[in-house]
């Protein structure tokens, strides 16, 4: 006979992929009733914004109404409340970001190949998407996100924690904010761990879709740091076109891969010029760099972006690209790129 238990059951089918574990091990499905083969039940979510709600709920009611008896199958959808979600992410204990969906960091073994200007306008291009979008400068070494965005205040401080200052329609923190003017960056290993942690425990973020973190270069403890502190974060690897720059970027996609992190994917910046815009490109720093990172570890090539004066006139400017040559075809690549990292997103999310 139909009975809740035989609903539960059913619904044990259903995986949760990021966490390995099914919706009703992991609390999610609450609240079954069954009567006379009408069947409702809530699935609570880590956020409402899931993208993949619609998914799962099609999910849900196409398992439960293949169990026979049942005639209809009605999902209410639910938060989790602040002590399930705890319970759901234990190694999740940073409540400033309890509320991000996503953290997006942008590495590269490389100094100088565009990091914090692809962290940047990628922000602003998933901002210019619709998503509410933070920005987390963690280059202890060179903090240059505030001269890139022209930002010179301090954030507040709410509860004994920080508050993002925002610019640009960003929710924006950087090492630089919190240093004093003049200050050497003089940060060593153990060091700089502290200082990462310190940082990410200690923002409020409050609710965002996205948190970009722009990381320092190398595969040394910052890092290392972010990786294993960030449950929950993405990669997205930048490169330049040239053999030179890939020895580095590939010791980060190990690193990265050494701690399950997952990288969605490269980025070649400063992959050719267009003297105009009808000349042929011209490969400056030589090419085929994300194409061979692309084939070697069967991640995607997001998109190339072409080297452009805007993009270093912006840089230095506090207006970076997406806000001061918006309508340029350089800023129309961030948006593609940003739009697949949403569709992506979309077509993966958990939560
Ligand atoms: N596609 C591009 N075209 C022209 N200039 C660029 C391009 N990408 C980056 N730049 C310029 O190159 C310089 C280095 O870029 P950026 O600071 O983004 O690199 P980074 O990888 O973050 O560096 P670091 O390793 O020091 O953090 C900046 O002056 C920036 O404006
Ligand atoms: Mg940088």
């Amino acid at each position: 006979m139909l009975n809740t238990d035989k609903v539960r059951d059913a619904l044990r089918s259903i995986p949760e992929p990021e966490l390995g574990k099914n919706l009703v091990e992991l609390g999610m499905i609450k609240d079954i009733r069954v009567d006379s083969g009408k069947v409702t039940l809530t699935l609570a979510l880590t956020t409402l914004r899931c993208p993949r709600k619609k998914e799962m709920v099609g999910q849900i009611k196409k398992v439960v109404g293949e169990i026979p008896g049942v005639i209809t199958v009605d999902v209410q959808v639910a938060e989790l409340s602040d002590e399930e979600r705890k319970r759901l992410f234990p190694k999740h204990p940073l409540v400033g970001i309890e509320k991000v969906g996503q953290i997006l960091a942008v590495a590269s073994g490389k100094g100088g190949v565009g990091k914090t200007t692809v962290a940047v306008n990628i922000a602003l291009a998933l901002a210019g998407e619709g998503k509410k979008v933070g920005l987390l400068d963690a280059d202890v070494y060179g903090p240059s996100i505030p001269l890139m965005l022209g930002l010179s205040q301090k954030p507040n401080i709410e509860n004994g924690m920080l508050i993002p200052v925002e610019k640009f329609g960003l929710k924006i923190i950087s090492f630089g904010m919190l240093m004093k003017e003049g200050q050497a960056v003089v940060w060593r290993g153990p060091l700089v761990a502290r200082a990462i942690k310190q940082l990410l425990g200690e923002v409020m973020w409050g609710e965002l879709d996205y948190l970009v973190v722009d990381l320092p270069p190398g595969t040394g403890d910052p890092s290392i740091t972010i990786a294993q502190s960030l449950p929950k974060v993405q990669v997205l690897m930048v490169t330049t076109p040239q053999e030179a720059a890939l020895v580095d970027v590939r010791r980060s996609v190990e690193l990265f891969v050494k701690f399950k992190r997952e990288i969605i994917g490269f980025i070649e910046n400063m992959s050719y010029f267009l003297a105009n815009d009808s000349s042929e490109p011209i490969a400056i720093f030589g090419q085929g760099g994300g194409d061979t990172l692309s084939r070697e570890t069967g991640l995607p090539l997001l998109g190339a972006i072409p080297i452009d004066l805007e993009i270093s006139r912006a840089g230095d400017s506090g207006e970076p690209l997406l806000v001061s040559s918006a309508a340029s075809s350089a800023a129309q690549i961030f948006r593609d790129v940003a739009r697949k990292i949403l569709k992506r997103a979309d077509d993966k999310k958990i939560c």
